[in-house]
């Protein structure tokens, strides 16, 4: 793709000069590809490849990338021509305040902080990428209102989640934690009692997703019987077994994983009456999030011997950054977490990997670049999200129309009536709450006329940005 793209832009100081001279340059509002007589070698070659619809040229595109953001998207982003500014930190607000103004994509991670304060100043941004999982450092609705796109990577680190889950199993049964402090301690202390092999043990997967499948699957590979349960039916993988309620899974399992999405449903989700239900001397894994464990009842069911062992990655508070924070000050109970016997403490590490970065690299990236080149919004958290096919390199006269609106009756009569005198050959639309997003493709249209429809759907007064590529 970039490739193409590069080799179409031929010579992008004369696109820019043509583009200049004929329309705004604002990524706000008009965007074009290069004229299709750029294309003409290109045209016989890749005849049915998909057209690289380009916003005007890609070296106007401002990127700053904050909080050192993985090698692999500040590639992609660079491939495309765009110009990347990558900071190895976040910034204070108003430096952030000052260099928002400029740019049309900033990327974060989750110690940048885009309030509406800060959104309010970025008057040419189009597009968030988070590249990290969470997206509660950016005011989703405030951006959503005024049409910038917010991305993120929610899945990219399923399979360093799955594999720290297989260690903490062999760690738990092997008492593996206890077995290394004493020795630190200089302690000596060889027993085979009550350690077991994990082959031939019964794993419970709580909630079957990206992350509870992929361990399914590890685990068997391990000899490992795998059974699940999910709100939602899903198809096993090798041959594990859903369970009808999660009662039947505490009963059946040596090993209890939770995988489950933080939810009002999923809080205390495993409390007292669920560490009564589960076999003596089983164990318990939470790297899901902190509140899906009551910790206080965890505390008891491992004092009385119930649970044999255990592994927390996450916790109902967790502190800001790196530090001694891990004390009943944060979590009341956190004292007698600590003292427990066999059991593994991390901080929220589960996802962080070398591997998992670089794939959220990749994954914003892509999407970033999506969605600045063809306006698709496929995984955006906060618009709807549209995806149309891509336009071909053998429709050399069309546009994309992109009309971010105020979700209000009668505004897709209006649209048509813009675009009407050319031929909409597709169109979709969709809506989240109070933010519509139009997308369509039309054939037969001069480049003088771009301007003409992009001036017409921004004089709309359910506009909130229109974008036109081509
Ligand atoms: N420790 C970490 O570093 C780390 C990293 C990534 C993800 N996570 C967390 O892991 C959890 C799972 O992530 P995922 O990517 O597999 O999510 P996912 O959305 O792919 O899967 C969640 C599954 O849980 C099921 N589910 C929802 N509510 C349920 C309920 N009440 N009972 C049973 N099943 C229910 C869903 O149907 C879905 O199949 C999330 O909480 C996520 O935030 C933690």
């Amino acid at each position: 793709m970039a490739t193409q793209a590069q080799d179409i832009v031929g010579s992008p100081n004369r696109l820019a000069r043509v583009v200049s001279h004929s329309l705004s340059i604002s990524p706000t509002a008009t965007f074009h590809s290069p004229p299709s007589s750029f294309g003409g070698a290109q045209l016989t070659r890749t005849i049915t490849a998909p057209k690289q619809l380009k916003p005007f040229d890609t070296q106007d595109i401002k990127i700053l990338l904050l909080e050192n953001v993985n090698q692999s998207g500040r590639d992609i982003l660079a491939a495309q021509g765009y110009q990347v500014e990558a900071l190895k930190t976040s910034l204070p607000e108003d430096q952030l305040i000052e260099k928002i103004r400029q740019v049309h994509v900033i990327g974060i991670r989750s110690k940048t902080k885009l309030s509406e304060k800060v959104l309010r100043e970025a008057k040419n941004l189009i597009v968030v990428g988070c590249f990290c999982i969470g997206t509660n450092q950016v005011d989703l609705d405030y951006a959503a209102r005024h049409g910038i796109a917010v991305f993120n990577s929610p899945f990219a680190n399923s399979r360093s989640v799955a594999e720290l889950v297989i260690a903490e199993i062999i760690t738990l049964a092997r008492q593996l934690g206890d077995r290394s402090n004493e020795l630190h301690r200089g302690t000596w202390n060889k027993v085979s009692s009550k350690c077991w092999e994990i082959r031939g043990k019964t794993l419970g997967i709580i909630g079957y997703g990206h992350i509870g499948s992929q361990l399914s699957v590890l685990a068997e590979a391990m000899g490992m019987s795998v059974i699940y349960y999910d709100i939602l039916n899903l198809m096993a993988l090798g041959t594990a077994k859903q369970m009808p309620t999660l009662s039947a899974l505490l009963n059946d399992a040596d090993f209890v994983t939770c995988h489950v999405p933080e939810l009002p449903e999923t809080k205390n989700m495993i409390g007292a009456d669920q560490f009564e239900q589960m076999k003596q001397g089983s164990y318990l894994i939470n790297a899901s999030r902190g509140t899906v464990v009551d910790i206080p009842a965890l505390i008891n069911a491992s004092r009385n011997g119930k649970i044999a062992g255990s592994a927390l990655d996450v916790y109902p508070s967790e502190p800001g950054g790196n530090g001694d924070y891990f004390t009943n000050d944060l979590n009341p109970w956190a004292e007698d977490l600590r003292s427990l016997k066999n059991i593994i403490l991390t901080p929220h590490i589960g996802g962080s990997t070398e591997e998992a970065q670089r794939a959220i690299g990749v994954e914003v990236g892509e999407a970033l670049v999506r969605y600045v080149n063809s306006g698709v919004t496929l995984g955006s958290v906060n618009l709807p999200e549209v995806n149309l096919r891509s336009l071909t390199m053998d429709e050399p006269n069309h546009a994309r129309v992109i009309y971010v609106h105020h979700n209000v009756p009668g505004v897709l009569r209006k649209v048509n009536e813009i675009l009407g005198d050319h031929n909409v050959d597709k169109q979709i639309t969709d809506n989240k709450g109070d933010v519509a997003y139009l997308m369509a493709d039309i054939s037969d249209v001069r480049p003088g006329q771009i301007k003409e429809i992009s001036d017409s759907l921004e004089a709309l007064s359910s506009r909130i940005m229109t974008r036109i590529l081509y």
